[in-house]
């Protein structure tokens, strides 16, 4: 007789993983599966976000952030660094730590919450009796079953046609957080989220970097205005992005990366680097989940078919995060976890896809929740618009970092606030409060009469709120 469990969790990203500990603290019996390996080939719970993602990206971003700063900005403080070197073997070895960290973390909270973990492969081998048989290819195979599963397999990146990865010239996200040393020169593919963080991270240590895009336009999702100040800031640094590119041929060799292309012009250029990331998007992980076995519903990119709910064709079988439509980030993953648990238990579990904020980390960072400008032209409404400067900002001006703006949309008639967009310093941390004010459907009068600490950052916050009043004190 197989092991029997009330629910089992198939992938321990940060879907999974949550979905199983809000599961167990419900009171079912849950088991998760992830097949996950570190260096020595036991178990690496957390997925991409831990493993090759959010985590281990936001420790090199620190670390070449520092070294950015005492390489061009401890002077302007009258701190001189003499011999300043990097060792960049050292950094690797602390963002692996903070990985492992994370990952020992995991297994900590799923021993005390009481899931039971298996490391290997999932998959459906079949249907019956109001349960669903999961093969668990590990160190070794045995089949387990459950009344529900949540399918949270995640993403892998996308490759470029005719450009496979091989983690020595050609990277994916995991290849380009453990380059062994500072590239001359480094191309990438893509200018989205990973093409501006990992751009950044190798700039800054001092590669000469160049990302290709393909669109015509900056950062197409994000406001316009906060993207042009964005792209202003990154130009300035050394970070050359050409736009709507159309790129050709890959030849890797020993040498390094040649990449044809036809510039916004449409002419033929050759881009020579000694390594070249590829960010070009990611592809839902359903390979080797045999959905078959059960007729689970794909869609033609291999995404599992779910719908509001995260239910999918299948009674009792659930898919969150990366592995389904909407945005690919973490805490969506999350929520949706949360909400599938909350689910099964009877309750109302509830994701607000209106306000899941977006960061990028680079410098400046930029981080937004809602609707852009173009979004409220292009659907017609009524909208006011308030920015305010960093440049205006006291804490701004200490920090000595003065770049971008917030900027605050508010419907003309009721106030309500529409989106909140920021471009500067601490961007990740600002945008919580604007999330909390459009869950609560505040409107720009509610954060403009709303006492904030001086000097901090957020007071831009509140002046931008004050702007769509046309009635900032401090510009
Ligand atoms: P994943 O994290 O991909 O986890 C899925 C897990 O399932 C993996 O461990 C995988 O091995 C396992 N698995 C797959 N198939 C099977 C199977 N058949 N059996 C057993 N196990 C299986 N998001 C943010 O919000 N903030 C960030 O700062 C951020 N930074 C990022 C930086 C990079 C470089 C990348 C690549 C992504 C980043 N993301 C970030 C996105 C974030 O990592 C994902 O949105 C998130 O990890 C999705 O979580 P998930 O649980 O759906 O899937
Ligand atoms: P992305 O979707 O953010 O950006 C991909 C970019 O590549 C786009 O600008 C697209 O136009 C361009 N592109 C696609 N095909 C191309 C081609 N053939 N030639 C040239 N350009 C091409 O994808 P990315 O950067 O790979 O990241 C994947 C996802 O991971 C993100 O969308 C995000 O959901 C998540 N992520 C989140 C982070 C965060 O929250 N801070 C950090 C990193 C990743």
């Amino acid at each position: 007789m197989s092991k029997q469990f009330d629910v089992i969790v198939i992938g321990g990203g940060p879907g999974g993983y949550i979905a199983a500990i809000r599961a167990a603290q419900l009171g079912f019996n849950v088991a998760c599966i992830d097949e996950w390996k570190n260096a020595k080939g036991g178990p690496a719970l957390g997925g991409t976000c831990t493993n090759v993602g959010c985590i281990p990206s936001k420790a090199l971003l620190q670390s070449s952030e520092h070294f950015d700063h005492a390489s061009h900005h401890f002077a302007e403080h009258g701190i001189a660094v003499k011999g300043l070197e990097l060792d960049v073997a050292k950094m690797l070895a602390r963002k692996d730590n903070v990985v492992k960290q994370n990952n020992d973390g995991i297994v900590y909270l799923f021993k005390k919450n009481k899931v039971t973990f298996f490391h290997g492969r999932g998959s459906f081998a079949a249907a019956k009796d109001g349960l669903y048989d999961i093969k668990v290819a590990g160190a070794a195979e045995e089949t387990i079953s459950g009344k529900h599963v949540i399918v949270a397999t995640g993403s892998s990146a996308r490759a470029l046609p005719g450009a496979p990865f091989d983690e020595e010239n050609i990277l994916s996200n995991d290849g380009a957080l453990r380059i062994a040393a500072v590239p001359k020169k480094l191309g990438l593919i893509g200018s989205g989220v990973i093409g501006l963080e990992m751009g950044s991270v190798w700039r800054r240590l001092g590669a000469e970097v160049t990302v290709l895009e393909g669109l015509p336009t900056f950062l197409g999702a994000v406001d316009q205005q906060i993207a042009k100040e964005a792209k202003k800031a990154f130009d300035k640094q050394g970070l050359k992005i050409a736009l709507g590119v159309k790129v050709g041929e890959v030849k890797s060799s020993k040498k390094g990366v040649t990449v044809a292309y036809t510039d916004a012009k449409g002419e033929a250029q050759t881009l020579d680097v000694d390594k070249l990331i590829i960010s070009i998007g990611r592809v839902a992980n359903t390979e080797g989940l045999n959905p078959e076995a059960v007729g689970l519903k794909l869609d033609e990119r291999g995404a599992v078919v779910v719908d509001d709910e995260c239910k999918t064709n299948l009674p009792h079988v659930w898919a969150v995060g990366d592995v389904v439509r909407g945005p690919m980030l973490a805490h969506k993953a999350e929520e949706e976890g949360v909400a599938v648990a909350e689910r099964i238990a009877g309750q109302h579990g509830h994701v607000n896809f209106n306000t899941i904020p977006w960061v990028i980390y680079t410098n400046p960072e930029i981080a937004w929740v809602g609707q852009t400008e173009e979004q409220l032209k292009a659907a017609g409404r009524a909208y006011k618009a308030g920015t305010f400067p960093f440049m205006a900002n006291g804490r701004a001006r200490a920090l000595g970092d003065t770049t971008g703006m917030v900027k605050m949309l508010a419907d003309a008639a009721t106030d309500e606030i529409l989106g909140v967009h920021i471009v500067g310093p601490m961007a990740s941390e600002l945008i919580a409060e604007c999330v909390v004010a459009m869950e609560f459907r505040a409107s720009s009068e509610d954060i403009a009469r709303i006492c904030h600490a001086h000097p901090s950052l957020s007071e831009a916050t509140k002046e931008a709120a004050l702007a769509v009043d046309k009635r900032t004190l401090n510009f």
